[in-house]
Protein backbone atom coordinates (compact mmCIF):
# COMPACT_ATOMS: atom_id res chain seq x y z
CA UNK A 1 0.00 0.00 0.00
CA UNK A 2 1.27 2.85 -0.74
CA UNK A 3 1.02 6.14 1.31
CA UNK A 4 -0.30 8.59 -0.91
CA UNK A 5 2.85 8.46 -3.48
CA UNK A 6 1.91 9.11 -6.81
CA UNK A 7 5.44 8.18 -8.10
CA UNK A 8 4.92 5.28 -11.01
CA UNK A 9 1.70 6.73 -11.58
CA UNK A 10 0.05 8.39 -14.29
CA UNK A 11 2.55 11.22 -15.87
CA UNK A 12 0.74 14.27 -14.43
CA UNK A 13 0.11 13.18 -11.34
CA UNK A 14 3.76 12.74 -10.96
CA UNK A 15 4.25 16.29 -11.65
CA UNK A 16 2.13 17.57 -8.88
CA UNK A 17 3.68 14.39 -6.25
CA UNK A 18 5.28 17.23 -4.23
CA UNK A 19 2.68 19.52 -4.29
CA UNK A 20 1.18 20.70 -0.90
CA UNK A 21 2.79 17.72 0.79
CA UNK A 22 1.50 17.53 4.24
CA UNK A 23 5.09 16.65 6.38
CA UNK A 24 2.43 16.46 10.14
CA UNK A 25 -0.78 14.75 8.99
CA UNK A 26 0.87 12.58 6.14
CA UNK A 27 -1.03 13.05 2.63
CA UNK A 28 -1.53 16.54 0.83
CA UNK A 29 -3.05 19.36 2.15
CA UNK A 30 -4.10 21.99 -0.99
CA UNK A 31 -6.63 24.12 -0.05
CA UNK A 32 -8.23 27.30 -2.28
CA UNK A 33 -5.90 29.56 -2.82
CA UNK A 34 -3.15 28.84 -0.59
CA UNK A 35 0.44 28.08 -1.75
CA UNK A 36 -0.17 24.47 -3.30
CA UNK A 37 -3.40 25.54 -4.81
CA UNK A 38 -1.61 28.35 -6.35
CA UNK A 39 1.27 26.31 -7.84
CA UNK A 40 -1.68 23.62 -8.90
CA UNK A 41 -3.55 26.06 -10.95
CA UNK A 42 -0.42 27.28 -12.55
CA UNK A 43 0.19 24.05 -13.54
CA UNK A 44 -2.76 23.23 -14.90
CA UNK A 45 -2.75 26.07 -17.16
CA UNK A 46 0.66 25.40 -18.39
CA UNK A 47 -0.39 21.62 -19.06
CA UNK A 48 -3.14 22.67 -20.79
CA UNK A 49 -1.30 25.36 -22.85
CA UNK A 50 1.02 22.88 -23.91
CA UNK A 51 -1.75 20.41 -25.28
CA UNK A 52 -2.81 24.09 -27.12
CA UNK A 53 -5.80 24.65 -25.30
CA UNK A 54 -6.95 28.21 -24.28
CA UNK A 55 -7.58 29.18 -20.55
CA UNK A 56 -10.44 31.11 -19.42
CA UNK A 57 -11.47 32.06 -15.80
CA UNK A 58 -15.12 32.46 -14.59
CA UNK A 59 -16.60 34.45 -12.18
CA UNK A 60 -16.53 32.42 -9.28
CA UNK A 61 -12.48 31.26 -9.65
CA UNK A 62 -12.90 28.16 -12.05
CA UNK A 63 -10.33 27.19 -14.46
CA UNK A 64 -11.48 26.25 -18.10
CA UNK A 65 -9.71 24.61 -21.17
CA UNK A 66 -10.63 25.24 -24.29
CA UNK A 67 -10.11 23.32 -27.37
CA UNK A 68 -11.03 25.10 -29.99
CA UNK A 69 -13.63 28.34 -29.58
CA UNK A 70 -15.52 28.74 -26.45
CA UNK A 71 -18.78 28.13 -27.35
CA UNK A 72 -22.66 27.23 -25.84
CA UNK A 73 -23.84 23.34 -25.43
CA UNK A 74 -19.82 22.39 -24.84
CA UNK A 75 -18.57 18.91 -23.31
CA UNK A 76 -17.16 19.65 -20.33
CA UNK A 77 -15.30 17.60 -18.02
CA UNK A 78 -13.07 17.90 -15.42
CA UNK A 79 -12.79 17.62 -10.84
CA UNK A 80 -11.08 19.69 -8.60
CA UNK A 81 -7.44 19.97 -7.06
CA UNK A 82 -7.90 21.00 -4.06
CA UNK A 83 -7.67 18.35 -0.99
CA UNK A 84 -9.58 17.71 2.30
CA UNK A 85 -6.49 17.61 5.04
CA UNK A 86 -4.06 15.84 4.98
CA UNK A 87 -5.79 13.86 1.71
CA UNK A 88 -4.35 11.40 -0.88
CA UNK A 89 -3.35 11.80 -4.48
CA UNK A 90 -6.10 11.09 -6.23
CA UNK A 91 -9.47 13.05 -4.98
CA UNK A 92 -10.12 15.29 -7.75
CA UNK A 93 -6.52 15.19 -9.49
CA UNK A 94 -7.28 12.09 -11.06
CA UNK A 95 -10.32 13.53 -12.70
CA UNK A 96 -8.17 16.59 -14.09
CA UNK A 97 -5.23 15.06 -14.80
CA UNK A 98 -7.46 12.08 -17.23
CA UNK A 99 -8.74 15.25 -18.79
CA UNK A 100 -5.72 16.10 -20.56
CA UNK A 101 -4.47 12.55 -21.30
CA UNK A 102 -7.87 12.38 -22.98
CA UNK A 103 -7.43 15.30 -24.79
CA UNK A 104 -3.67 14.37 -25.53
CA UNK A 105 -5.03 11.00 -26.74
CA UNK A 106 -8.09 12.21 -28.76
CA UNK A 107 -4.81 14.49 -30.54
CA UNK A 108 -2.69 12.07 -31.12
CA UNK A 109 -6.14 9.92 -32.91
CA UNK A 110 -6.25 13.05 -35.22
CA UNK A 111 -9.69 13.44 -33.47
CA UNK A 112 -11.21 17.18 -34.10
CA UNK A 113 -14.33 17.57 -32.03
CA UNK A 114 -17.11 19.13 -33.82
CA UNK A 115 -18.53 21.06 -31.15
CA UNK A 116 -17.18 22.86 -28.42
CA UNK A 117 -14.70 21.11 -25.69
CA UNK A 118 -13.35 22.46 -22.66
CA UNK A 119 -11.89 20.93 -19.28
CA UNK A 120 -13.08 22.25 -16.09
CA UNK A 121 -12.01 22.75 -13.01
CA UNK A 122 -13.64 23.99 -9.85
CA UNK A 123 -12.46 25.77 -6.96
CA UNK A 124 -12.50 24.28 -3.39
CA UNK A 125 -14.72 21.03 -3.92
CA UNK A 126 -13.55 19.95 -0.58
CA UNK A 127 -14.73 22.82 1.41
CA UNK A 128 -11.69 22.24 3.71
CA UNK A 129 -10.55 26.64 3.72
CA UNK A 130 -13.81 27.97 4.09
CA UNK A 131 -15.80 24.73 5.82
CA UNK A 132 -18.48 24.85 2.59
CA UNK A 133 -18.07 22.30 -0.09
CA UNK A 134 -17.97 22.43 -3.87
CA UNK A 135 -18.25 26.45 -4.16
CA UNK A 136 -16.94 26.60 -7.13
CA UNK A 137 -19.35 24.30 -8.67
CA UNK A 138 -22.19 25.93 -6.19
CA UNK A 139 -21.11 29.61 -6.78
CA UNK A 140 -21.68 28.77 -10.60
CA UNK A 141 -25.32 27.02 -9.85
CA UNK A 142 -26.42 29.21 -7.76
CA UNK A 143 -27.18 27.25 -5.25
CA UNK A 144 -25.10 28.89 -2.45
CA UNK A 145 -25.56 33.10 -1.68
CA UNK A 146 -22.71 35.11 -3.18
CA UNK A 147 -22.84 37.67 -0.15
CA UNK A 148 -22.73 34.43 2.33
CA UNK A 149 -19.51 33.36 0.58
CA UNK A 150 -18.16 36.28 0.70
CA UNK A 151 -17.94 36.53 4.23
CA UNK A 152 -16.98 33.02 5.04
CA UNK A 153 -14.07 32.76 6.96
CA UNK A 154 -10.83 30.12 7.11
CA UNK A 155 -9.18 29.16 10.59
CA UNK A 156 -7.40 31.83 10.48
CA UNK A 157 -10.16 34.36 10.36
CA UNK A 158 -9.54 35.61 7.22
CA UNK A 159 -12.50 35.87 5.22
CA UNK A 160 -13.09 34.30 1.55
CA UNK A 161 -13.23 38.12 -0.26
CA UNK A 162 -9.61 39.07 1.43
CA UNK A 163 -8.07 35.67 0.68
CA UNK A 164 -9.67 36.12 -2.89
CA UNK A 165 -7.96 39.79 -3.03
CA UNK A 166 -4.69 38.80 -1.73
CA UNK A 167 -4.55 36.35 -4.90
CA UNK A 168 -5.66 39.16 -7.31
CA UNK A 169 -9.40 37.07 -7.57
CA UNK A 170 -12.56 40.05 -7.06
CA UNK A 171 -14.98 38.38 -5.22
CA UNK A 172 -17.28 41.35 -5.83
CA UNK A 173 -18.89 39.79 -9.11
CA UNK A 174 -19.50 35.77 -7.79
CA UNK A 175 -22.65 34.23 -8.09
CA UNK A 176 -24.65 32.33 -10.10
CA UNK A 177 -22.95 32.53 -13.75
CA UNK A 178 -25.70 31.80 -16.53
CA UNK A 179 -22.91 32.18 -19.30
CA UNK A 180 -20.99 29.28 -17.54
CA UNK A 181 -24.75 26.79 -17.20
CA UNK A 182 -25.13 28.08 -20.94
CA UNK A 183 -22.22 26.69 -22.20
CA UNK A 184 -22.49 23.19 -20.37
CA UNK A 185 -24.14 20.86 -22.58
CA UNK A 186 -22.81 18.27 -20.66
CA UNK A 187 -20.72 17.63 -17.21
CA UNK A 188 -18.47 14.21 -17.12
CA UNK A 189 -16.36 13.73 -14.17
CA UNK A 190 -14.30 11.18 -13.89
CA UNK A 191 -13.00 9.94 -9.95
CA UNK A 192 -11.62 8.02 -7.94
CA UNK A 193 -13.76 5.47 -6.16
CA UNK A 194 -14.12 6.32 -2.79
CA UNK A 195 -15.36 3.29 -0.64
CA UNK A 196 -14.92 -0.46 -1.03
CA UNK A 197 -17.76 -0.16 -4.39
CA UNK A 198 -15.74 -1.61 -7.35
CA UNK A 199 -13.39 -3.80 -5.07
CA UNK A 200 -16.62 -5.63 -3.94
CA UNK A 201 -17.81 -5.84 -7.81
CA UNK A 202 -14.17 -6.86 -9.15
CA UNK A 203 -14.66 -3.97 -12.05
CA UNK A 204 -12.11 -1.39 -12.62
CA UNK A 205 -14.29 1.23 -13.34
CA UNK A 206 -18.08 2.03 -12.86
CA UNK A 207 -20.25 4.94 -13.27
CA UNK A 208 -22.26 6.74 -10.69
CA UNK A 209 -25.86 6.13 -10.57
CA UNK A 210 -26.31 8.87 -7.38
CA UNK A 211 -25.23 10.54 -4.71
CA UNK A 212 -26.33 10.05 -1.04
CA UNK A 213 -28.10 13.72 0.45
CA UNK A 214 -25.45 15.54 2.96
CA UNK A 215 -24.86 18.21 4.80
CA UNK A 216 -22.40 20.04 7.37
CA UNK A 217 -23.63 21.12 10.95
CA UNK A 218 -21.58 22.82 13.98
CA UNK A 219 -22.45 21.82 17.31
CA UNK A 220 -21.74 23.84 20.28
CA UNK A 221 -21.64 22.77 23.77
CA UNK A 222 -21.47 25.37 26.46
CA UNK A 223 -20.50 25.00 30.14
CA UNK A 224 -17.99 26.47 32.67
CA UNK A 225 -15.00 27.27 32.20
CA UNK A 226 -12.97 26.67 35.68
CA UNK A 227 -9.85 25.22 37.57
CA UNK A 228 -8.74 21.24 36.99
CA UNK A 229 -7.15 20.99 40.08
CA UNK A 230 -9.22 23.10 42.61
CA UNK A 231 -13.02 22.00 41.00
CA UNK A 232 -14.37 18.79 42.43
CA UNK A 233 -15.72 16.06 40.18
CA UNK A 234 -18.99 16.63 41.44
CA UNK A 235 -18.77 20.21 41.20
CA UNK A 236 -18.13 20.98 37.41
CA UNK A 237 -20.38 22.36 34.42
CA UNK A 238 -18.00 20.27 31.95
CA UNK A 239 -18.95 20.76 28.18
CA UNK A 240 -16.02 18.21 27.06
CA UNK A 241 -18.20 15.36 28.46
CA UNK A 242 -21.36 16.54 27.12
CA UNK A 243 -19.93 16.36 23.67
CA UNK A 244 -18.10 13.04 23.82
CA UNK A 245 -22.01 11.88 25.22
CA UNK A 246 -22.61 13.55 21.94
CA UNK A 247 -20.14 11.72 19.85
CA UNK A 248 -21.31 8.60 20.84
CA UNK A 249 -25.07 9.57 20.29
CA UNK A 250 -24.51 10.54 17.19
CA UNK A 251 -23.09 7.31 16.39
CA UNK A 252 -26.20 5.65 17.53
CA UNK A 253 -28.26 7.68 15.70
CA UNK A 254 -26.64 6.34 12.61
CA UNK A 255 -26.08 2.88 13.46
CA UNK A 256 -30.31 3.41 13.80
CA UNK A 257 -30.94 4.48 10.25
CA UNK A 258 -30.22 1.71 7.35
CA UNK A 259 -27.53 3.24 5.23
CA UNK A 260 -27.14 6.79 7.15
CA UNK A 261 -23.23 8.14 7.75
CA UNK A 262 -22.61 10.21 10.96
CA UNK A 263 -19.06 11.59 11.44
CA UNK A 264 -17.26 13.84 13.86
CA UNK A 265 -14.28 15.18 12.10
CA UNK A 266 -12.71 17.96 14.25
CA UNK A 267 -13.54 19.04 17.80
CA UNK A 268 -12.27 22.18 19.43
CA UNK A 269 -12.46 23.52 23.00
CA UNK A 270 -12.05 26.74 24.50
CA UNK A 271 -9.56 27.99 26.06
CA UNK A 272 -7.76 24.83 25.36
CA UNK A 273 -5.56 24.61 28.32
CA UNK A 274 -4.47 21.24 29.91
CA UNK A 275 -5.26 21.98 33.57
CA UNK A 276 -8.58 24.32 32.36
CA UNK A 277 -11.85 22.87 32.34
CA UNK A 278 -12.98 24.37 28.83
CA UNK A 279 -16.25 27.04 28.58
CA UNK A 280 -16.65 26.16 25.52
CA UNK A 281 -16.62 23.29 22.86
CA UNK A 282 -17.42 22.93 19.00
CA UNK A 283 -17.79 20.11 16.55
CA UNK A 284 -17.88 19.59 12.95
CA UNK A 285 -21.21 16.78 11.65
CA UNK A 286 -20.77 15.48 8.35
CA UNK A 287 -24.74 13.22 8.12
CA UNK A 288 -25.48 12.15 5.12
CA UNK A 289 -28.18 9.32 4.13
CA UNK A 290 -29.76 7.98 1.06
CA UNK A 291 -32.51 10.65 0.47
CA UNK A 292 -33.15 13.83 2.15
CA UNK A 293 -35.97 13.09 4.17
CA UNK A 294 -34.18 10.58 5.29
CA UNK A 295 -31.10 12.44 6.25
CA UNK A 296 -33.32 15.58 7.71
CA UNK A 297 -34.77 12.42 10.32
CA UNK A 298 -31.03 11.62 10.97
CA UNK A 299 -30.45 15.13 11.93
CA UNK A 300 -33.40 15.68 13.51
CA UNK A 301 -33.13 12.43 16.25
CA UNK A 302 -29.51 13.94 16.42
CA UNK A 303 -30.06 16.95 17.46
CA UNK A 304 -33.16 15.62 20.17
CA UNK A 305 -30.09 13.54 21.18
CA UNK A 306 -27.16 15.62 21.82
CA UNK A 307 -28.82 18.73 23.90
CA UNK A 308 -26.31 21.12 22.17
CA UNK A 309 -26.49 24.61 22.86
CA UNK A 310 -26.34 25.87 19.48
CA UNK A 311 -26.73 23.75 16.53
CA UNK A 312 -25.90 25.17 13.05
CA UNK A 313 -26.10 24.33 9.55
CA UNK A 314 -23.39 24.87 7.58
CA UNK A 315 -24.50 23.58 4.09
CA UNK A 316 -26.80 20.91 2.48
CA UNK A 317 -26.75 18.63 -0.81
CA UNK A 318 -29.88 17.55 -1.36
CA UNK A 319 -29.68 13.89 -2.90
CA UNK A 320 -28.57 13.04 -6.43
CA UNK A 321 -29.72 11.49 -9.02
CA UNK A 322 -27.57 11.51 -12.36
CA UNK A 323 -29.04 12.12 -15.74
CA UNK A 324 -30.64 9.05 -16.59
CA UNK A 325 -30.50 9.18 -20.32
CA UNK A 326 -26.68 10.15 -20.06
CA UNK A 327 -26.37 7.38 -17.66
CA UNK A 328 -27.86 4.87 -19.80
CA UNK A 329 -25.26 6.20 -22.96
CA UNK A 330 -22.53 6.01 -20.61
CA UNK A 331 -22.72 2.26 -19.98
CA UNK A 332 -24.19 2.02 -23.56
CA UNK A 333 -20.40 3.50 -24.73
CA UNK A 334 -18.95 1.51 -21.94
CA UNK A 335 -19.75 -2.05 -22.71
CA UNK A 336 -22.74 -2.22 -19.79
CA UNK A 337 -20.16 -1.07 -16.70
CA UNK A 338 -21.70 -1.35 -12.98
CA UNK A 339 -23.71 1.88 -11.78
CA UNK A 340 -22.55 2.73 -8.28
CA UNK A 341 -24.35 5.36 -5.75
CA UNK A 342 -21.45 7.92 -4.08
CA UNK A 343 -21.31 7.99 -0.62
CA UNK A 344 -18.78 11.18 -1.20
CA UNK A 345 -20.27 14.57 -2.59
CA UNK A 346 -19.01 16.02 -5.95
CA UNK A 347 -18.94 19.45 -8.26
CA UNK A 348 -21.08 17.19 -10.82
CA UNK A 349 -24.04 16.23 -8.37
CA UNK A 350 -23.98 20.12 -7.66
CA UNK A 351 -24.33 20.89 -11.15
CA UNK A 352 -27.03 17.99 -11.87
CA UNK A 353 -29.60 20.23 -10.51
CA UNK A 354 -28.68 22.60 -13.76
CA UNK A 355 -27.12 20.71 -16.39
CA UNK A 356 -26.96 16.83 -17.09
CA UNK A 357 -24.24 15.32 -15.97
CA UNK A 358 -22.53 12.09 -14.78
CA UNK A 359 -19.21 10.52 -13.55
CA UNK A 360 -16.98 7.17 -14.49
CA UNK A 361 -15.31 6.14 -11.27
CA UNK A 362 -11.80 4.22 -11.24
CA UNK A 363 -11.34 1.12 -8.43
CA UNK A 364 -9.81 2.29 -5.46
CA UNK A 365 -7.83 -1.20 -3.85
CA UNK A 366 -7.25 0.19 -0.22
CA UNK A 367 -11.09 1.37 0.32
CA UNK A 368 -9.71 4.06 1.64
CA UNK A 369 -9.92 7.70 0.94
CA UNK A 370 -9.84 11.70 2.00
CA UNK A 371 -6.66 9.86 4.19
CA UNK A 372 -3.16 9.19 2.39
CA UNK A 373 -3.86 5.86 2.22
CA UNK A 374 -6.39 6.34 -1.05
CA UNK A 375 -5.13 4.78 -4.16
CA UNK A 376 -5.72 3.78 -8.11
CA UNK A 377 -3.63 1.33 -9.97
CA UNK A 378 -1.96 2.89 -12.82
CA UNK A 379 -3.57 -0.15 -15.08
CA UNK A 380 -7.37 0.87 -13.51
CA UNK A 381 -6.30 4.55 -14.07
CA UNK A 382 -5.76 4.05 -18.14
CA UNK A 383 -8.37 2.02 -18.18
CA UNK A 384 -11.00 5.00 -17.03
CA UNK A 385 -9.00 7.29 -19.46
CA UNK A 386 -9.66 4.70 -22.11
CA UNK A 387 -13.56 5.05 -20.67
CA UNK A 388 -13.44 8.86 -20.85
CA UNK A 389 -11.73 8.69 -24.18
CA UNK A 390 -14.54 6.47 -25.59
CA UNK A 391 -16.95 8.55 -24.42
CA UNK A 392 -15.98 11.25 -25.94
CA UNK A 393 -15.47 10.37 -29.02
CA UNK A 394 -18.97 9.74 -28.62
CA UNK A 395 -20.01 12.97 -27.87
CA UNK A 396 -18.07 15.00 -29.99
C1 LIG B 1 -16.27 15.47 -0.56
O1 LIG B 1 -15.41 14.74 -0.96
C2 LIG B 1 -17.22 14.96 0.36
O2 LIG B 1 -18.06 14.15 -0.01
O3 LIG B 1 -17.09 15.30 1.54
MN1 LIG C 1 -13.38 14.75 -5.15
MN1 LIG D 1 -13.13 14.55 -1.48
MN1 LIG E 1 -15.65 15.30 -3.05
Amino acid sequence: MTEGVAHGQLAGLDQIDGVGRDGVRGGYSRHLWNDSDMQLRSWFVERAEQLGLAIEYDRNANIWAWWGAPGDDAIVTGSHLDSVPGGGAFDGPLGVVSALEAVAALKRDGFAPSRPFAILVFAEEEGSRFGVACLGSALMAGAISPDRVRALVDAEGQSYADAARRVGFDAAHIGRDEESLRRIGLFLELHVEQGRGLIELGSATAIASSILAHGRWTLTFRGQGNHAGATLMTDRDDPMVTAARAVLEIREAALAAPGARATVGRISAVPGGSNVIASTVTMTLDARAGSDDETRDLVADIAQRVGASEFEENSWSPEVAFDADLAARLQAALGGVPALPSGAGHDAGVLAAAVPTGMIFVRNPTGISHAPQEFAELDDCLEGIEALVTVLKGLL
